[in-house]
């Protein structure tokens, strides 16, 4: 074990890589050579990555791919996406063209209010919270005049604030919740320091109230947080055709609308299925969400809750079968943004954005149920016709000849004859062998 390190954050970052060189590394050159080949050779986007988080020691890539010929309402877009699994921009480019020559995609903004609460206990009479609340919600909201001043121009800003009683759930529970409407931004700065407002006003308030002095109680805030839980903020996508436009050379259009939607009823009523569907689906959402600077930890807990909110965890997405259409359909919620954050800093989400044609927060979302729902699409088409495997491997040839450092002629011959054979790591490893022998 070693010695607790302090002052660490103050280091400087050639300090920071001694330290971890005698620390961690055993004093390893290669590991550190191994971190500086990672540096930006532009020293000023170094700086800017090196002063988005604390003590950043070098970068991190991950892929980012494109992927073409997604006709959502009318309008082609290439999708940006950043991902390490090997199949995730391939299988979303397969399920865009599928879906190209039979109308494509649409998608509707259904609505796109964020929430935020201020945690209280308060132990006294109901009535008497009540009405304190009542009295003082005025001065909660002039507290944030001056914050929300710019957001309102625009024409967003708090939409209201109630108090929720929530003392059946926990003794002395009570919630200033909040919505907001924070239009381009994400919100979570905005909605956090609207919050911090509110509750210090609150509490102030709350001293000199005189019928919590009589009684010797007094609300106490707890916490005061936004809730990335947003089932307020919602986007819906689907693609529809007629069922036998789904044939294929493979399968006949009406036997797999029956095992598709099969597939999706499965999702729907067991748990166990429904987590590795909607993750799949967020093998797309989270590719265009981190491709465009956005807080896909905030996206995937949202999604993850909207997927549970009828009280079992089941299907994101939904497809049918009626009168001969074929309806395949998502509905999440996502809170976005495309001003602030990383958004405007780095300049791969910047070059994302001119990608996506300069999406509105709302267009957006849009595009990224889109993104969820082609990939839902493509991975339960496999799913129910070649199994995911065959896929899934033949984009995960590439991994297993880098870590056999094949050459580039052993990779080309390796493509050939992988096309005809079964992609495993045992056949590719032999293959690899007997052309080295
Ligand atoms: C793999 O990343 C995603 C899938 O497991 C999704 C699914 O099972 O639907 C293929």
């Amino acid at each position: 074990m070693y010695k607790p390190v302090s002052g660490f954050s103050k280091k400087t970052k050639a300090q920071k890589l001694e330290w971890l060189a005698t620390t961690h590394f055993s004093n390893d050159e290669t590991a550190i050579a191994t971190l500086k080949k990672y540096w930006n050779s532009d020293e000023k986007l170094q700086k800017l990555h090196d002063d988005f988080i604390e003590n950043t020691i070098s970068n991190y890539y991950l892929p980012l791919g494109v992927a073409p010929n997604f006709l959502i309402n009318g309008t082609l877009f290439t999708l940006p996406m950043v991902i390490e699994e090997s199949s995730v921009v391939a299988a979303a480019s397969n399920a865009a063209k599928f879906w190209l020559n039979k109308g494509g995609f649409t998608s509707n903004v259904i609505s796109t209010q964020k929430n935020g609460q201020v945690h209280v206990n308060f132990f006294g009479k109901q009535s008497d919270i009540s009405t304190f609340f009542s009295e003082v919600k005025p001065k909660l909201i002039e507290s944030i005049a001056s914050l929300q001043k710019n957001m309102q121009k625009r024409g967003g800003g708090l939409i209201d604030i109630v108090l929720l009683n929530s003392t059946k759930a926990l003794n002395g529970y009570y919630q200033l919740h909040c919505t907001f409407e924070t239009l381009d931004a994400m919100g979570a700065n905005f909605i956090n320091s609207c919050l911090e407002e509110i509750a210090r006003t609150f509490e102030t308030e709350a001293s000199t109230y005189t019928p919590f002095k009589n009684c010797n109680q007094s609300p106490e805030v707890v916490l005061s947080i936004l809730s990335n839980f947003v089932p307020e903020c919602l986007v819906r996508a689907q693609v529809s055709c007629k069922v036998e436009d789904l044939t294929t050379k493979h399968i006949d259009g009406a036997v797999f609308a029956q095992k598709f939607v099969r597939a999706i009823d499965i999702a729907k009523v067991e748990p166990r299925r429904a987590v590795t569907h909607n993750k799949g689906i967020m093998n797309g959402i989270d590719a265009v969400v981190l491709a465009t600077g956005n807080d896909f930890r905030a996206v995937e807990a949202g999604v993850h809750a909207y997927a549970s909110k009828d009280g079992n965890y089941t299907s994101l997405t939904d497809a049918k079968v009626e009168n001969g259409i074929f309806t395949f359909s998502i509905e999440i919620p996502l809170a976005l943004g495309t001003v602030g954050g990383l958004t405007s800093l780095h300049p791969l989400t910047k070059l994302a954005f001119t990608l996506l044609q300069k999406p509105n927060a709302k267009q957006l979302m849009q595009i990224v149920a889109v993104a969820g729902l082609a990939q839902n699409f493509a991975a339960i088409r496999s799913l129910v016709t070649t199994g995911i495997q065959k896929g899934h491997m033949k984009m995960h040839l590439m991994n297993i000849l880098n870590q056999m450092e094949a050459t580039e002629l052993e990779k080309e011959k390796a493509v050939t004859f992988f096309t005809e054979h079964q992609v495993t790591h045992s056949s590719v490893e032999s293959f690899v062998e007997n052309l080295r022998n």
